[in-house]
């Protein structure tokens, strides 16, 4: 495996940018491991099957093309919170993390953020960082990105939505989120994305 910075966190913490920023700044790809649990649910939405059926859900999960993950379609709120439900179901991990070691293995190295990668998909990664922010400021920004959309939010739903979000995510049995052992925790409710950049940029620098 090659230079692998492995990013976990909650939805809305700010995981997505700073890993964006962090592969443009080392020319390293990048991977939103969120994007397969939830091309995974929407394959089995449009297909019109349930959600809970694991075999079903791992035949999906196994054909995903980790080339053709389109975040404009995959982003919508419905997709995000079935993709939380599937990706509680082994089978789908198992699938959806063989192709995304697989990812991590190619080349040179690569970012890859998500909830279990410094846990579970890259636990030898050279930089694990867990980006976190409190729920408050996390509903904020969604309430802000959607509301800058020109669209209406009610800021109480998406507070609820988050939190009912992070109690699956880190309560799941398989592969809870939660930091690796080696991590280091950068909380962009106190700092900010740029700063979480800089300090996530010094990280990577000790490390290369
Ligand atoms: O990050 P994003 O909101 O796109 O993730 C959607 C859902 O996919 C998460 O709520 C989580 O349940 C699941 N997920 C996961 N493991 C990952 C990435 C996402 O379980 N590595």
């Amino acid at each position: 495996m090659g230079f692998v910075i492995a990013i976990d966190g909650p939805a809305a913490a700010g995981k997505g940018t700073l890993a964006r920023k962090l592969a443009a700044h080392y020319g390293l790809p990048h991977l939103d491991t969120g994007l397969t649990y939830r091309a995974t649910a929407k394959a089995l939405l449009d297909a019109g099957k349930p959600l809970d059926d694991e075999a079903v859900a791992a035949r999906m999960a196994a054909s995903v093309d980790l080339a053709n993950l389109d975040r404009a379609v995959l982003s919508a709120h419905d997709i995000g919170e079935a993709a939380s439900k599937v990706a509680a179901m082994p089978a789908v991990r198992v699938a959806l993390v063989e192709a995304q070691r697989r990812f991590a293995s190619t080349g040179k190295g690569a970012v890859l953020d998500g909830r279990d990668i410094g846990t579970v998909v890259c636990p030898e990664a050279p930089v694990k960082l867990y980006v976190t922010a409190d729920a408050e400021i996390r509903a904020r920004r969604r309430y802000d990105e959607i509301v800058a959309r020109g669209e209406t939010a009610d800021f109480d739903a998406i507070l609820d939505d988050v939190r009912r979000r992070d109690a699956r995510d880190m309560g799941r049995k398989d592969s809870p989120l939660r930091p690796a052992d080696d991590a280091h925790l950068l909380d962009t409710s106190k700092m900010g994305i740029e700063a979480a950049f800089q300090a996530a940029r010094a990280l990577v620098d000790q490390r290369l």
